[in-house]
């Protein structure tokens, strides 16, 4: 059963210190390692983590500046850290069989040219990255830049980085994994605690939202339906602020909101909730009002104009009996064989199927190396909060989603994927090459 909500406070992640700062880069070093936590009140938890704690450090870049990750893995198992909406080379881009053997380390180079996002660095082992993640292999990265820090937006301590997760626990409190089973992950969990709350002064907030559980969609309402300003999707800022009463997030997908608290009066209680499963994510409590100098302009990151296709390909997800389960492009994943070969520089519109036949379930996709822009759904063009950039796209039993991406420099073997983990981590999954 789940425990009484808003018992405990939400817990923000710690801040990664750089173990050296170079004058082009920040050095960090971080080990995979067991550890407890106390995910529910009184219960010791055996987790993994990056660096002892769950949810793992945060770690913040700027864009022009280099971050470089000394990754040790304790763990008896590989792993492979990927970190997710990055523009990154093939080599540290955490392909799923290039693995941190147990008991070595291995350095990630992470270049940042890109613009400031709300990116999230995971485990992707092949076979294990859905336990891995689910087990607690997950932090923040967010990276800013001058132009978003111009804009004024909330921040430092009214930024407010927050994961949701589900979990399935046990009476002693381990946590449960069985593979495909995200109906029984019943205990949401906001940075690693279930219904936590949050003490927030009466100015506006900078909430990043993160989905990074296994396979569940969110969909999140604020005290029934009260304005959420989306500023950024998965990629960065939006062209506009987007206001809406709801923000829906499959596996992996970003949206920072700004929520303006001096609407209420100190004293009010507004709960963050998940209106498919009904249940509490987090509550605000109000308190007095401050000085507030941030603000939300009505201009946050024009589009660029997207350039012509060249190339048109078919992403179709459907099941398959012979195979025994989902598949892309009628195959599973085979880390040996390219799938789509990309020419570098060359701008390519992708269109996604979810085939309901013979099975239909929802599905997601998640490309490495590139944002895209979502085009349009079944024809009807994206919505505002999909206008910006985005790398993981939600396409529904039965729905036709076309995105386009430039490839525009780095070479070599990269996945996509559904980011549903326990549907890559079985095999839906492909590799493109950029050649
Ligand atoms: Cu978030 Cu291929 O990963
Ligand atoms: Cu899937």
């Amino acid at each position: 059963d789940a425990p009484d909500p808003f018992t405990v406070p939400l817990p923000l992640p710690p801040a990664l210190k750089p173990a050296a700062v170079l004058p082009d880069a920040d050095v960090y070093r971080v080990t995979t390692r067991p550890a407890v936590a106390e995910l529910l009140p009184g219960l010791q938890t055996p987790v993994l983590t990056y660096g002892g704690s769950y949810i793992g450090p945060t770690i913040r870049a700027t864009t022009g500046r280099r971050v470089i990750v000394h990754h040790t893995n304790t763990l008896d198992m590989g792993t492979a850290v990927h970190l997710h909406g990055a523009h990154v080379p093939a080599a540290h881009d955490g392909f799923p069989t290039d693995l941190i053997n147990p008991g070595t380390t291995r350095t990630y180079e992470y270049p940042n040219r890109q613009a400031a996002a709300t990116l999230w660095y995971h485990d992707h082992a092949h076979h294990m990255e859905a336990e891995h993640v689910y087990r607690g292999l997950h932090g923040f990265y967010l990276l800013e830049d001058p132009a978003e820090r111009s804009l004024k937006l909330p921040k430092g301590a009214y930024d407010i980085p927050i994961m949701l997760t589900d979990a399935r626990f046990a009476d002693d409190g381990s946590l449960v994994f069985i593979m495909d089973d995200s109906g029984n992950r019943t205990t949401l969990l906001t940075n690693g605690r279930p219904a936590p709350y949050l003490p927030v002064a009466g100015r506006r907030y900078r909430l990043r939202l993160l989905n990074a559980s296994n396979m569940r969609v969110f969909r999140l309402q604020l005290a029934g339906g009260e304005e959420l300003v989306q500023v950024a999707s998965d990629g960065g800022l939006l062209p506009a602020p987007a206001p809406t009463g709801t923000i829906t997030l499959s596996a992996a997908e970003r949206a920072d909101v700004v929520v303006d608290f001096s609407r209420y009066p100190a004293g009010t209680r507004l709960v963050l909730s998940d209106t498919l499963t009904g249940l509490p994510v987090l509550r605000f409590d109000v308190e007095g009002r401050v000085r507030d100098d941030s603000r939300v302009p009505s201009v946050l990151r024009p589009a660029a104009p997207l350039p012509p296709a060249t190339t048109v390909r078919d992403v179709t997800f459907a099941y398959d009996f012979a195979l025994g389960w989902f598949t892309i492009n009628g195959r599973l994943f085979d880390p040996d064989r390219v799938d789509f070969t990309i020419n570098r520089g060359s701008t390519e519109i992708w269109r996604i199927h979810n085939s309901t036949s013979p099975i239909g379930v929802p599905h997601n996709l998640h490309v490495h190396l590139v944002q895209f822009r979502v085009l349009d759904r079944n024809g009807v063009p994206a919505g505002p909060a999909e206008q910006g950039p985005k790398d993981t796209v939600s396409v529904a039993p039965g729905e036709t989603v076309r995105v386009q991406a430039t490839f525009t420099d780095h070479l070599g073997r990269y996945v996509f994927h559904c980011h549903q983990l326990d549907h890559s981590s079985m095999g839906m999954m492909a590799v493109f090459e950029v050649v």
